[in-house]
């Protein structure tokens, strides 16, 4: 039942134990009383970040489940696919921070999935290696079948493209050769991936590779027979993707596993070096199931040009459509990739598109160096992005920011304001964190900005609350990053944003 008063709000969150005795009274004492509309009793948890958005939405509804998933408590939803949501959440027992991936509700009744879902979790569980995301734990809470895995921070491979458009080839083979890391050690143990994706690729912010929902695939295997017009469904080992079923159809081979996960690991080298996909995107399983999608490929040397020749032969032939003319071992394809990261080192700021100008000057001798962002128009306004959750905090600084004559560009997902400035031109001329609702989840993405090297060009600046100032000690600072408590002197920031963007205005 939904709560409508203060008193019924809190009833609830202290029996679904999100909340305390003494966070409650903290609470009463904060806002005068219990006589209090229940927004604001809500907003001053979330507030004194007691709970989460999340919580906050599923608890004014009144719903009692979807808050712990084991020893997992969730404090936000961070995707969702096809058959699963994934939630990021905290261990309750150690507080690490965990990755949750939920079977959907409509899959629930479905028994079989719910056996494949739990059996690759449980799979899962023994396979460990740096480049494979660790998983955790299976469970079931009430009717939903769950996965706690490690939370990886960063970003999908998927993501980094839309965002970054191609990656140098330096970095791209870099990542290649860091998911061949992974497929070698679980194909050792007899163990394919069966859905290597853009999206099962996550990168996390340090530039480590890590492989996601190994086995899954076989969820989606009953549809690809469907779609294919098989009529008996393998219910064995070798269940495909509809995308991996297509491809070892057009080759006549089934079941070719390990070779079908290379040639998919070739797709992955495609889009990353030239920040398009190799197979024509759709959502349509009639589309999926067409042959042609795998004989349409346009080459990668026609859509990456400046992509070296001898990068373009190994993407090629791991995507030989002849399984015989693939690596037949990933082993046998990271042989192939070794030679060229020596030669090929990350960081050299080239992407696909503008290699073919700067070769010319490697040729002669020259180290290619990163391209610095182009100067900002001095006669534009500044502009600043502002992370901060809670309305009324929104409006204060915003309209702070602009008195001070900056655009203030505002986000309530630091994950997001991060991926928003590893494009450039960038967003804005500096990115303001507020940790004052976001806590540690505002600290995380500001320590990003110091230890990734994609963001060594992003002025920062913490805000932190006067509070939290043993915030301040968890901060990474360096000469673009800055830490500021409030409340402040106008004089302070202004002097901060002069150092860190220029002049205002
Ligand atoms: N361990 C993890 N740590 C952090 N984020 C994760 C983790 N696993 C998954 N995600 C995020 O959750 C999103 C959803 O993942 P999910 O596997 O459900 O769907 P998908 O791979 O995007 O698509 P599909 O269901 O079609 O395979 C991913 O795109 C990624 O952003
Ligand atoms: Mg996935």
């Amino acid at each position: 039942m939904q709560p409508t008063t203060a008193e019924e709000f809190a009833h609830l969150a202290q029996e679904l134990e999100l909340v305390s005795a003494a966070d409650l009274q903290t609470a009463w004492a904060e806002l005068g009383g219990h006589n209090v509309p229940v927004e604001d009793l809500g907003n001053h948890l979330l507030r004194r970040e007691v709970i989460t958005g999340y919580q906050l939405d599923r608890l004014r509804r009144g719903d009692r489940r979807g808050y712990f998933f084991g020893s997992a408590k969730i404090l936000y939803q961070v995707g969702a696919g096809s058959f699963a949501r994934v939630y990021r959440a905290v261990n309750v027992n150690n507080g690490t921070m965990l990755a949750v991936k939920v079977l959907r509700n409509r899959f629930t009744q479905d028994a079989e999935k719910c056996r494949w879902f739990r059996r690759e979790g449980e799979m899962g569980r023994l396979v460990r290696h740096p480049n494979i995301c660790a998983i955790e734990d299976v469970g079931q809470e009430n009717n939903s079948i769950y996965i706690t895995m490690e939370f990886v921070e960063g970003q999908t491979l998927r993501e980094l493209i839309k965002i970054r458009g191609a990656i140098d080839p330096g970095r791209a083979i870099n990542l290649l050769d860091q998911m061949c890391g992974g497929l070698e050690y679980a194909h050792r143990r007899g163990m394919t991936h069966g859905d290597i994706k853009a999206s099962n690729v996550l990168v996390s912010s340090v530039g480590q590779v890590k492989l996601v929902d190994f086995g899954l695939a076989r969820i989606d295997a009953d549809t690809a027979d469907k779609a294919l017009g098989n009529t008996k469904t393998d219910k064995g080992e070798n269940l495909r993707t509809l995308d991996y079923a297509t491809l070892e159809k057009l080759a006549g081979m089934k079941d070719d596993g390990i070779r079908s996960d290379i040639y998919f690991l070739g797709t992955m080298g495609y889009i990353a070096l030239s920040g398009a996909s190799a197979l024509v995107e759709s959502r349509d399983r009639a589309v999926r199931a067409d042959p042609r999608r795998y004989t349409s490929v346009v080459p990668l040397h026609t859509r990456a040009p400046g992509v070296p020749r001898d990068i373009i032969d190994v993407i090629n032939r791991m995507m030989h459509l002849d399984p015989m003319e693939r690596f037949q071992t990933v082993s046998d394809a990271r042989r192939a990739l070794e030679p060229l990261l020596e030669k090929y080192p990350i960081g050299t700021g080239l992407t696909g598109t503008d290699h073919a100008a700067a070769t010319g000057a490697q040729a002669a001798g020259e180290a290619a160096t990163v391209a610095e962002p182009p100067p900002a128009n001095p006669s534009k306004k500044r502009a600043i992005m502002l992370v901060e959750t809670t309305g009324r905090a929104q409006q204060q600084l915003k309209d702070f920011f602009g008195k001070l004559g900056f655009r203030v560009l505002l986000t309530e997902n630091p994950q997001r304001a991060l991926a928003r400035f590893s494009t450039t031109p960038l967003p804005a001329d500096c990115l303001v964190i507020s940790t004052q609702s976001l806590g540690d989840e505002a600290i995380d993405a500001f320590n990003k900005l110091t230890t990734d090297p994609f963001f060594s060009q992003v002025p920062a600046i913490l805000l932190v609350g006067q509070k939290q100032r043993e915030l301040v000690e968890k901060a990474v600072l360096d000469e673009r990053r800055r830490v500021l408590v409030t409340p402040f002197h106008t004089r302070q920031i202004t002097d901060m944003l002069g150092e860190l963007v220029g002049e205002s205005g």
